[in-house]
């Protein structure tokens, strides 16, 4: 490899002004006989119709031509859906709405087609195509069930092969009781909403930082503490910063819901695909000692996905942001230019020696242990309030995070998207995905932070 060189191609967002639209990839994975073709081509249908650029990548299609050496045996599946996601990123780095319709049976693979994506700088958007294995018997329209039944054909997914459905996908779609298109009108739903992501992220921004400003007006001058109920710290500042992003949000984004960790919880807004994610003043402990490590948090849900995420410190005057397939950025909060390559920020790819953060308000014992344990890894440990610390591991000033005690939705969704983004990793305490808009706000399962999976503490 060491004597090929990569070309440069035009900006991914100059050429997303020309076109007027920016790629994705749109990647169905469910069983033979799920309707994932069938939703693909009415989704694509939808798409063209709204003047779209769009294709289908087709499983079965491809294996006629550029996967035709290709069986079914696992290794042949691996590298059935390598090509397949290279072609697709591929495309969608050139502007293209590529939806792959594709068995995809193994996590590993699918993670694969994620991280080629991502790497190619689109979003990759996993849709789970939901028959049960007896439904699709039933249907069984290419007769291959009845064949791999008998035997007459082996490795058959479901069968004679396993298929690992998605932990958590974008969206599910449950074929047995909804029709190809409402279904497809869900898929084209999601990505009308990646197409204003980008503009959702910038008045985002703008709206933390406003929100910033009203706080610092109160940090200024003298103010008063309540307690609330749980015992944490409210000032006018909350308040304030709450009632400037609630009212613009719901002028500008009417359609979809907010939860805020200052407004009264609206049960409405779990039917709702998009939901909001506020804390108007996140680390009002840090406030209230006037350390300036607190923090305005935006996020938005979308099918329970944090895909927009935005952390503005005031009196750091720092504002990280970061969308679904836009990447990772920070800048001051007076800076109007977004999405600017100089302010990327990306993690560390630091697999020793790495620095730990720390907690300023909340360790506990089971978090000094772990720390303890892993105490061969850790080169320093940093402390810091607030999301800040999703933030920094995102700007490559931090490698690790492990949070024991617990938090609610509005704590880290923000920086989720932001450390995700960055390329980090975010998950719960115990290893699964971390997904919003629940019906329960509390973060359970505590939560870790990573530059990588590789430094993931025992
Ligand atoms: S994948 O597992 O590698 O993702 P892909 O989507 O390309 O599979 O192809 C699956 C299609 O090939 C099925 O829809 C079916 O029509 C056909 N097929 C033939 N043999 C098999 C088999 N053993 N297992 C699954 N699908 C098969």
């Amino acid at each position: 490899m060491a004597e090929i060189f990569r070309h440069n191609s035009i900006a991914a967002k100059r050429r997303a002004d020309y076109l007027g639209q920016r790629g994705a990839v749109i990647w169905f994975t469910g069983l033979s006989g799920s309707g994932k073709s069938t939703i693909a081509y009415c989704t694509e249908k939808l798409l063209l119709e709204d003047k779209i650029f769009t294709m289908v990548l087709d499983g079965d299609n491809l294996r006629f031509g550029l996967n035709a050496d290709l069986g079914f045996a696992d290794t042949d599946r691996n590298e059935n859906i390598r090509r397949i996601s290279h072609v697709a990123a591929l495309f969608a780095q050139n502007g293209g709405l590529v939806i792959v319709s594709a068995i995809s049976p193994f996590a590993v693979d699918r993670k694969t087609a994620e991280h080629i994506s991502f790497t190619a700088g689109v979003p990759f958007v996993e849709i789970f195509v939901d028959a049960p294995l007896e439904e699709c018997i039933k249907r069984d329209t290419k007769g291959l069930y009845k064949k791999a039944l008998s035997g007459e054909i082996s490795h058959f997914t479901g069968i004679s092969s396993p298929y690992e459905a998605p932990e958590a996908p974008a969206m599910t779609l449950h074929t047995v009781d909804s029709t190809a298109e409402d279904s497809a009108q869900k898929v084209y739903d999601y990505v009308k909403m990646l197409a204003e992501l980008e503009e959702m992220t910038k008045a985002a921004a703008g709206l933390a930082v406003a929100a910033g400003k009203t706080i610092m007006d109160i940090y200024n001058g003298d103010f008063a503490v309540e307690y609330k109920d749980d015992t944490s710290p409210l000032t006018a500042a909350d308040l304030a910063a709450n009632t400037v992003i609630c009212d613009f949000l719901k002028e500008r984004y009417g359609q979809y819901a907010i939860l805020s960790e200052e407004s009264k919880d609206d049960a409405k807004r779990r039917a709702n695909p998009g939901c909001f994610i506020v804390d108007p003043l996140d680390g009002t402990k840090e406030f209230v000692k006037r350390n300036g490590e607190f923090t305005v948090n935006i996020a938005f849900a979308y099918h329970g996905k944090s895909v927009m995420g935005v952390v503005y410190a005031p009196v750091l005057d720092k504002l990280y942001y970061a969308a679904d397939g836009l990447g990772a950025f920070c800048q001051s909060g007076n800076a109007h230019e977004y999405f600017s390559e100089k302010n990327r920020i990306h993690v560390t790819d630091k697999r020793s020696n790495l620095t730990v953060m720390a907690s300023r308000s909340h360790a506990g014992a089971e978090h000094n242990a772990l720390l303890e344990k892993n105490k061969a890894k850790i080169g320093e440990t940093i402390s810091i309030g607030s999301s800040l610390k999703g933030c920094l591991i995102a700007e490559g000033k931090a490698d690790v995070y492990y949070r024991t005690g617990l938090t609610c939705e509005w704590d880290t969704a923000a920086m989720q998207c932001v450390a995700e983004q960055a390329g980090g990793v975010f998950m719960q305490g115990d290893g699964t995905p971390m997904r919003y808009n629940r019906e329960h706000v509390l973060n359970e399962k505590g939560f870790f932070i990573l530059n990588s999976i590789d430094n993931k503490f025992e």
